[in-house]
């Protein structure tokens, strides 16, 4: 019973990318449809499968040691747990829609509404810090049709791609709350679970990164070399080697994934030829 005891989301949005950071991090363990808990066979593991809403409450009491888990659910749960990591994935807004044929001037729109939401307690703070008197149904999902059907004017609900938004005829009008999958973990963990806490989160760091950020080779001439080292600030600096053809020089680096596209016109302009462009499986920096 050693193990470390990892919640994540049973089946929604956040449940594959989850199962495939922690594949990524190397660890191997059966995921089938059914299965509620599963232990990894090559690290001291154990997933429980849970419904994301009760995470925050499981690593509070301690039923889980850690959890992946939105920080929608987190700031809307107030437990006492630790948020160890962002996690880059399952980015979303939590925000206020109203039926897209209302016109909208501001927040005094919805004094005096009802506000349909799986967020009471995040709703009611905004709702108070704004100044704003309106009555929230508090609902468990399928939030989005609540207009639709006559059971609120509004809804408060998470926001992805805005199709579901879209689907059921209503527009985002205030963003309240962004979010992304966090790693949280219990305030109270011995110090054996700690350590392995601490192996995860170093390779949970290393897939991170490496998502980050591509590999990048090209060919230039060895003239134009100074020129391109210095649109290619690397981990350290590039690799440059020679190529058979003479003059020419073969050139590796890192780039972030965020202003890749802007490099790669940059480094043609400067004479670069034949760039590939290679994913990172994992990098440690
Ligand atoms: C949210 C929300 C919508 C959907 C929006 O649900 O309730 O149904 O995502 O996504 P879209 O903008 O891409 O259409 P969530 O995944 O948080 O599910 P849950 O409340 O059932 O856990
Ligand atoms: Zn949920």
């Amino acid at each position: 019973m050693n193990e470390l005891k990892i919640a994540v989301q049973k089946s929604g949005r956040l449940n594959e990318s989850s199962k495939k950071l922690l594949e990524e991090c190397g660890l191997k363990f059966s995921n089938g449809t059914g299965v509620l808990k599963s232990t990894a066979t090559n690290f001291p593991v154990e997933i429980l499968f849970l419904r994301d809403d009760d995470i925050p409450q499981y690593v509070e009491q301690g039923v889980a040691d850690a959890g992946i888990v939105g920080e929608n659910i987190v700031a809307e749960k107030k437990r006492d747990i630790r948020i160890v990591e962002k996690l880059g994935f399952a980015k979303c807004h939590l925000s206020l829609a109203i039926p897209k044929e209302d016109e909208y001037h501001g927040l005094e729109y919805f004094n005096g509404k009802k506000i349909a939401t799986s967020y009471p307690e995040i709703l009611s703070d905004y709702l108070r810090k704004n100044n704003i008197i309106a009555e929230i149904e508090e609902i468990s999902g399928s939030v989005e049709i609540a207009p639709g059907i006559g059971l609120a004017d509004a809804v408060c609900d998470i926001v992805s791609s805005g199709s579901t938004l879209m689907t059921n005829g209503l527009k985002e009008v205030v963003t309240i709350l962004k979010s992304q999958a966090v790693l949280v973990a219990s305030k109270n963990l011995p110090q054996k679970k700690v350590e392995i806490l601490e192996r995860l989160l170093f390779r949970i760091r290393a897939v991170k990164n490496a998502g980050e950020h591509k590999y990048i080779l090209l060919n230039a001439p060895e003239s134009a070399v100074p020129k391109i080292a210095e649109i290619l600030p690397g981990m350290k600096s590039p690799t440059i080697l020679p190529l058979v053809e003479k003059g020419w020089v073969s050139l590796h680096s890192v780039v972030r994934e965020d202003d890749f596209w802007e490099r790669i016109n940059m480094l043609r302009e400067a004479g670069a030829e034949g760039i590939l462009v290679i994913p990172i499986e994992k990098m440690i920096k």
